[in-house]
């Protein structure tokens, strides 16, 4: 087994941000980690062919096939143990995860939220909403966030954040694609790539063990 750091993905859509931590695995941008697992909460998402089609493991994992929230975190749990998972990316993952889950890997979870939160987010902000509510509010600039996940949704420590102009004549749909172009598929490679250098050193200095405590 190699020495990076091994990644999980976890997505319920289109899976263009998961396209962006692929392809960026796969040019070297990301050196220190690699996806190695995917899961997807919806059996009819593009997101898992992507995975697939790159060759990584994906699951379908669903809450109702495991009987609701806690039957779905208890088996992400045991394939991320399976798979040695150190690092979890929330790309378009449309599910808010319990304060248990969320505190079992404190500082290891690490989200795309798409606007300059605190703007636009927390519950009901998700996929296009925060573009709708972009619009509505008039601002002039928008953006996307990465952040560490923790139990308030969207409430985590901020990891990186990239600004986008709105522009006149923008639809949610237009406003959606140039966020994610501009910001998301950006700012989501350069962080999880900066977390595993971290990771990597962190487990150099410490014989093979990273606490999740140095990542803060
Ligand atoms: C992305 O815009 C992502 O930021 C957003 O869902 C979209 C998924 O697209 N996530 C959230 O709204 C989370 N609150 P993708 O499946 O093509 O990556």
């Amino acid at each position: 087994m190699s020495n990076k750091i091994r990644i999980a993905v976890l997505v319920s859509g289109g899976g263009t941000n998961l396209q962006a931590l692929i392809d960026a695995e796969r040019s070297g941008k990301i050196k220190n980690g690699e996806i190695a697992l995917v899961i997807c909460n919806r059996k009819s998402a593009y997101a898992i062919e992507r995975a697939r089609n790159a060759g990584i493991r994906g699951e379908i994992v669903t809450r109702k096939a495991y009987g609701g929230q806690e039957g779905f975190e208890a088996r992400m749990i045991e394939l991320f143990e399976e798979e040695g998972i150190e690092l979890i990316v929330l790309a378009g993952f449309l599910n808010i995860l319990s304060g248990d889950f969320t505190d079992r890997y404190d500082h290891r979870i690490v989200n795309i939220h798409p606007s300059l939160i605190p703007a636009f987010s927390g519950e009901g902000f998700y996929g296009l909403t925060p573009h709708i509510a972009a619009l509505e509010r008039g601002v002039k600039v928008t953006g996307a966030t990465v952040h560490f996940v923790n139990g308030v949704a969207d409430g985590g420590e901020i990891i990186a954040q990239k600004a986008v102009d709105v522009l006149p004549g923008d639809t949610p749909e237009m406003l959606q694609r140039r966020v994610m172009e501009e910001a998301e598929w950006v700012i989501l490679p350069a962080a999880v790539s900066m977390l595993c250098d971290r990771m990597t050193e962190e487990r150099d200095r410490n014989n093979g063990c990273v606490q999740s405590t140095e990542l803060q």
